[in-house]
């Protein structure tokens, strides 16, 4: 059977880090309440003329090196994002520019936080259609950009960053096992970003009003977040035939150390299988799932055949999982 194999990852972070400590000089705020509440101590924050192309094209050039691929070698680039260059073009398509994937369909993703794993299983399918194809899929966000400053609520937990990961079609045991992904619009209202759309164009007043940055509630996202992430992870090895037994790796979005230990509860998952970066890099939104893969790749935290399960919730409300053999 011919499965989609991620045979490379590669991530990039830019290197001012903000530290909490930083962040009570801005806020009122403390390091003590961050790190209580969400479990992060520093994140990583662009300059000003940096684009989450430029993220993204780094994280693809190492996964291009690690996989001993040249760009134009790529059939498809799947760019997960929440914090796009521009409205239009698309990320992926600056990102095909800047690396030279000239033979390569470039095209975003938008679903919130689990944008990465919508794009991993839309390359999945471009694979099962042709196992020739090579694809690209990452997530790539400047989530700093559209944090309030001033919203001690949001603006403590959001990062900068991107991840990639590189699939082709081979015949076996390894690669994608599965994918599920969910949404209730319903639920938009959680978790969104009112300026600059169709609904409210940019204007003075949208400006004046700060609808350019992120609105959040996080309580009762906290809530919706904790029981989809326990209720993906469960349809994912259910769908499998799988035990939490079986998982040898679980890569769950980062958005809080406290909603991924309160779904690992629910289904029963030991958090010593449980991959946390949260405390360096804070949410990076679609991209902190590329970024886990990359750092547990490169550390040699990772072996042929080890099964993994991703995991995450996000905006929209959207929420999925996916389960691969490493
Ligand atoms: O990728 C998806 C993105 N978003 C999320 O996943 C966020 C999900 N939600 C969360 O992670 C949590 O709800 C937060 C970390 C955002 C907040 O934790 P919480 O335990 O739900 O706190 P809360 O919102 O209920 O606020 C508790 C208190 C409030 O004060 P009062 O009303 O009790 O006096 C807040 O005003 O904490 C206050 N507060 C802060 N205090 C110090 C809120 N933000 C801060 C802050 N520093 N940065």
């Amino acid at each position: 059977m011919i499965r989609s194999r991620i045979i490379a990852t590669g991530s990039y972070v830019p290197p001012k880090v903000l530290t909490n400590f930083d962040l009570e000089k801005m806020v009122d705020t403390s390091d003590e309440w961050i790190t209580s509440r969400s479990g992060i101590r520093e994140r990583r924050i662009v300059e000003k003329d940096v684009a989450t192309s430029d993220l993204g094209t780094q994280a693809a050039l190492r996964a291009l090196e690690m996989a001993e691929l040249s760009p134009e070698d790529l059939d498809f680039i799947i760019t997960g994002t929440n914090s796009p260059d521009m409205f239009f073009p698309c990320t992926g398509c600056f990102i095909q520019a800047k690396i030279g994937a000239t033979k390569a369909a470039a095209f975003d993703v938008s679903a919130g936080c689990t944008s990465f794993i919508h794009a991993l299983s839309l390359a999945d399918k471009f694979i099962k259609e042709n196992p020739s194809h090579k694809v690209m899929v990452l997530g790539a966000e400047i989530m700093s950009k559209v944090t309030d400053w001033a919203d001690r609520a949001t603006c403590v937990l959001f990062g900068d960053g991107a991840g990639a990961v590189i699939l082709v079609g081979e015949e076996g045991e390894r690669g994608i096992l599965s994918t599920h992904l969910h949404s209730d619009g319903s639920l938009w209202e959680l978790l969104y970003m009112p300026g600059g759309g169709s609904a409210n164009p940019s204007s003075r007043e949208t400006v004046d009003k700060r609808l350019h940055y992120i609105k959040m509630a996080g309580n009762p996202l906290f809530k919706v977040a904790v029981r989809a992430l326990a209720d993906v992870s469960q349809e994912a090895l259910k769908y499998n035939g799988l035990t939490s037994e079986d998982i040898d790796v679980m890569i769950p979005h980062q958005a809080n150390t406290r909603i991924i230990e309160a779904a690992a509860k629910i289904i029963n998952f030991p958090m010593e299988k449980v991959y946390l970066n949260i405390e360096k890099y804070g949410n990076t939104s679609s991209a902190t799932i590329p970024i886990a893969m990359d750092e547990m790749q490169r550390g040699g935290k990772l072996k042929a055949g080890d099964l993994m399960l991703l995991c995450s919730f996000g905006t929209g409300v959207t929420w999925g999982s996916a389960v691969i053999r490493w």
